[in-house]
């Protein structure tokens, strides 16, 4: 069967099938117009010469819980199972959602009705004594569980062996062992490093997310794994240990893409992600801009970095200062006390001839020679520089540029909500300075709590479980890693 998810340019026929069906009981225009407006609501209808059934499904987001509005069929076309159809439709999309049960009532009069819900699983939990009125009849209150999958996710992409659980869109588990200090002493991520580091952290990681969900591997429903972009070398540590725990255990696998994770991990904090949203992902390995529709299907690269990555620019500047790796941190606590405005460091492809090329891309390589030559000349000329304003004034410049080219995405898609991700979200002033652009343009700023930000197993186990939530099928074991993998790859087959 054909169904169409109804917009509100069906509500006259919506209206003239709810009163041919309900009669006195028929709900009002201006309701049904709400319900089918409402972001949370989702409508079916089935049409063959005019609409001749429809359903509503309502979930709440962060409820974990879905209601069955209303469910309607024109008698004559009754005993066709297209009310069995439609509310296997709404089932799915429930399941899809991360529902862990559908409520839905029932005139207690209505044998035919219940004996369908209690054939999909709907079990009788309460009555309602004399809901239904004028007619004064009871409502049963029918429940159905869905028991969603229990998922793994491995994540390996840059300096962080993370392995995550999540049941649904529930996390239960997100254990990280972090190479950082051994790249130390060089100053920035080596890769060769990562990949040994990851193979000697890869087992224990495991054993902590499995101890801390308190599940066993034979409990787990599916794995996914990040393969890609990142480091070669270290996700193909993470692969191999994604497919050797499949093949052992007989698990499905699914090979999923690192960014998306990212920007699917607000899932695991109020139980969705809203879209479409513009996703900025920041880090040490990535500078990214993202427009997402659909997480599962609909993710557009809109711009990044033609060089240094936004979190490599923090950590280069903080080597020419002297300060430790990594230096993001350094740098964010030393410009505390700068001058932002006491030195102009240019802003990357912010010109009007890079904006034409480079609308939505960034550069910090420019920007962090210039602090360099700063601080050379300063030197040559026996100058003492101020290192908390080069500091405060590098940050400004790179926290600019950022949300400058964010907002502008968001200004030119007509998307009023923008999800930060990655490592650098860390920075007090990126997050000061986002919240009052945000603020200031009607625009819906959503951070992730750090541990969720970071690179982590957890939104990898997640955009792996909303797959299968989803019904899509397994990747094979043939997938490799993909340093470049691109953003509308969102599972590898
Ligand atoms: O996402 P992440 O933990 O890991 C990878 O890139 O793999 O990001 C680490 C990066 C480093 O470059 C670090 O210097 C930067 O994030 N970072 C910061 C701050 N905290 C971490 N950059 C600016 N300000 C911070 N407070
Ligand atoms: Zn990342």
């Amino acid at each position: 069967m054909d169904f169409k998810v109804l917009t509100v340019d069906d509500l006259s026929s919506v209206m003239e099938l709810e009163n041919s069906v309900f009669v006195s009981d028929a709900w009002s225009s201006e309701s049904m117009r709400s319900e089918i407006e409402s972001p949370n609501n989702f409508y079916l209808g089935l049409f063959e010469d005019g609409l001749i059934g429809y359903a509503g499904l309502s979930t709440i987001p962060g409820s974990f819980s879905s209601d069955i509005q209303t469910i309607a069929v024109s008698s004559a076309a009754r005993g066709r199972g297209i009310g069995r159809a439609l509310m296997q439709e709404l089932l799915r999309k429930a399941k899809a959602q991360g529902s862990e049960q559908v409520l839905l009532e029932v005139r207690i009069d209505n044998q035919v009705a219940i004996s369908l819900y209690a054939s999909l699983g709907f079990e009788r939990i309460d009555v309602r004594k004399r809901y239904y009125q004028p007619d004064n009849v009871d409502a049963v209150i029918m429940r159905l569980r869905i028991t969603q999958p229990l998922v793994l996710g491995i994540e390996s992409t840059c300096d962080e062996t993370g392995v995550g659980i999540v049941r649904g869109n529930r996390l239960l588990a997100n254990a990280l062992h972090s190479s950082m200090d051994e790249h130390s002493k060089y100053g920035g991520v080596v890769p060769e490093v990562a990949a040994r580091a990851h193979l000697e952290a890869i087992a224990p990681t495991l054993n902590k997310a499995l101890a801390e969900a308190g599940v066993q591997m034979k409990d787990i429903d599916a794995i996914a794994v990040a393969n890609g972009p990142g480091l070669a070398g270290a996700l193909m540590v993470g692969i191999g240990a994604a497919k050797g725990l499949a093949l052992a255990n007989d698990k499905p696998i699914y090979a999923v893409n690192h960014l998306i994770g990212h920007v699917g991990a607000d899932v695991l904090e109020r139980g969705y992600v809203q879209l479409p949203t513009i996703a900025l992902l920041v880090s040490g390995g990535h500078t990214s801009l993202l427009l997402v529709r659909d997480l599962l299907g609909d993710a557009v690269l809109l711009g990044e970095t033609i060089d240094d990555a936004a979190g490599e620019a923090f950590d280069k500047v903080a080597r020419v200062l002297g300060l430790p790796y990594p230096g993001g941190p350094q740098i964010d606590k030393l410009a505390a006390t700068g001058d932002p405005k006491a030195i102009r460091f240019p802003r990357g492809l912010s010109l009007p001839k890079d904006m034409e090329k480079h609308r939505y891309d960034f550069s910090f390589s420019g920007l962090k020679t210039a602090v360099a030559r700063y601080v050379e000349k300063a030197e040559a000329d026996g100058e003492t520089i101020n290192p908390a304003d080069v500091a405060a004034s590098f940050r400004e410049a790179v926290v600019d540029v950022l949300l400058t080219k964010a907002l502008n995405a968001c200004a030119e898609f007509g998307v009023d909500r923008l999800l930060l991700g990655g490592g650098v979200v860390a920075n007090a002033r990126l997050r000061e300075v986002a919240q009052q652009r945000c603020e200031a343009a009607g625009i819906e700023l959503r951070i992730p709590r750090f541990s969720l930000c970071t690179d982590n197993g957890a939104m990898i186990a997640s955009l792996g479980a909303q797959l299968v939530m989803s019904g899509h099928a397994p990747s094979s074991l043939g997938f490799g890693a993909e340093s470049t993998l691109e953003v509308t790859v969102v599972q590898s087959p």
